[in-house]
């Protein structure tokens, strides 16, 4: 990502300090549709609205923080990479990114299928009505229980990480009398980072299995010599927040050679592919994602390049996007508790929540965007750190941002792209009460997640 290390011109302080951070927009009361959902604007007063309501009206009615997420949007984001995969592949929304049965229901809907990554995400799952078939469980270490429970429950398919795990899954379908369908996660030797890729001689972490070693070839052929399996494909996931399609196309290349080397050892042609999720969106103005439709046509044109030279048939590709999706669709609404001025430093802002339902600055180094919400104003530029109200001074929402400079406790400010991994991350830490989705669609809001009281926490310490 481009980062400027100075912004055009010092406008709060007379020195402004080290970091990185973008210059001020020319304009702190515009908001960029690329960091913010769909339905999102301001009304008459400078309010921000989504989905035709008023941020001021949805702090009111549901306090702050809340993550509010924008229905209409997540449903377009959807259906675009429904529509751009068309009816030859498959898109999984991965679950991980932000779960709850809403969710689950819209993506239903929507014709996509659901990844989940452990029972609790299974459950949730099933008890919105998701058919199993449509469903792809994960993880590195599945526990005999949630295995049972997913081939019991008829999953369309469980994605295998282990050598020890071919032989539980199919131990698990043979008990239940059923054929469980597979595919095989490899390690290609590609490390995807945010914004590069390093083809790496050898994997060193703890998912999928390794191509580079014959270890990927001895999986498949341990797992199709067990009656329990039906080996359907190969799977693949090499990174997150990717702009590159350069990684894809190397996993891509290693996966279908790997294809072959199948074919030409037993005869079979497994006939799916699945190249994981990691499609990156924009968290500031200088991210450049790519849209559902050019990343489909790229990704099919670099498989049926791959089958061509390897003389395969195009197997069927399945995708799992979950941030690109879901991270768009919501903003985070927090109201401003404290400004501090540091003298030549930056201002920081303190809000009503922080690491707790945002761990992604301090884990990641994440960055975000920020904007005043309950109105707009004309005041210069100041350099801010919002952070939150935990006991760490790591607890940083957005690192470096501008505000207005006339910025007060009591107003409202929403980070932007904090669909995916915020809620799903979020912790009790200082037994913070984890903030409410609200999702909101043409003019009526609804809770699809509560917020956590004093209850919960009390409930669950028994003392
Ligand atoms: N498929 C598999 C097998 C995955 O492991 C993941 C993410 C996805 C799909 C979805 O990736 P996405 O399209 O959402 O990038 N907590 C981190 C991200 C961890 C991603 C883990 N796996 C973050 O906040 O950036």
């Amino acid at each position: 990502m481009s980062r400027s290390a100075h912004p055009a011109g010092p406008r709060h302080a007379d020195v402004l300090p080290e970091g990185h951070y973008t210059a001020p927009a020319d304009d702190l009361n515009a908001l960029d549709p690329k960091v913010w959902a769909h339905t999102v604007g301001r009304d008459a007063d400078g309010v921000v609205t989504v989905g035709g309501i008023a941020v001021t009206q949805l702090a009111e009615e549901y306090g702050t923080p809340a993550y509010i997420l924008d229905e209409a949007d997540f449903r377009d984001r959807a259906r675009a990479w429904r529509t751009a995969f068309g009816t030859d592949a498959d898109v999984f929304y991965a679950g991980k990114a932000f779960l709850s049965r809403a969710v689950v229901r819209w993506l239903d809907e929507e014709g996509l299928n659901l990844d989940v990554c452990s029972g609790g995400e299974l459950a949730t799952a099933l008890s919105a009505g998701m058919p199993a078939e449509r469903i792809a469980f994960h993880g590195n270490n599945k526990s005999p229980g949630e295995i049972e429970r997913a081939v019991r429950a008829g999953v369309g398919r469980i994605v295998l990480d282990s050598f020890q795990e071919i032989v539980r899954v199919a131990h698990a379908a043979e008990s239940l009398g059923k054929r469980q369908r597979v595919q095989i996660r490899v390690t290609v030797g590609v490390e995807a980072h945010t914004h590069e890729f390093i083809a790496t001689a050898h994997e060193d972490q703890k998912f999928g299995i390794p191509l580079a070693d014959g270890q990927a070839a001895e999986a498949v052929r341990r797992a199709l010599q067990l009656d329990g399996l039906d080996v359907i494909g190969i799977h693949s996931h090499i990174g997150s927040q990717i702009f590159d399609m350069s990684g894809f196309e190397v996993a891509a290349h290693r996966v279908v050679g790997l294809l072959k080397d199948v074919r030409d050892e037993h005869g079979v042609e497994l006939a799916e592919i699945d190249l994981g999720g990691g499609l990156g969106i924009a968290y500031t103005s200088d991210d450049d994602p790519r849209e559902p439709h050019e990343i489909a046509k790229a990704l099919s044109e670099i498989v049926t390049r791959e089958c061509e030279g390897a003389r395969l048939r195009t197997p069927r590709i399945s995708v799992e996007p979950g941030r690109a999706i879901v991270g768009p669709t919501a903003f985070t609404l927090y109201e401003v508790g404290t400004v501090k001025p540091l003298e030549g430093l930056r201002t920081y802002v303190s809000v009503d929540g922080g690491m707790s339902d945002n761990i992604r600055t301090a884990l990641y180094d994440a960055e975000y965007s920020v904007a005043l919400a309950s109105r707009t104003s004309d005041a210069e530029p100041m350099l801010v750190r919002v952070v939150g109200k935990h006991c760490e001074s790591g607890d940083i929402v957005v690192k470096d941002a501008f505000l207005p400079g006339d910025l007060a406790p009591g107003d409202l400010i929403a980070v932007p792209a904090t669909g995916a991994y915020c809620r799903s991350m979020a912790s009790n830490y200082n037994h913070a009460m984890r903030p409410p989705v609200v999702a909101v669609r043409d003019g009526a809001a609804r809770v699809i997640v509560r917020r956590e009281t004093e209850e919960d926490l009390l409930r669950l310490d028994v003392g």
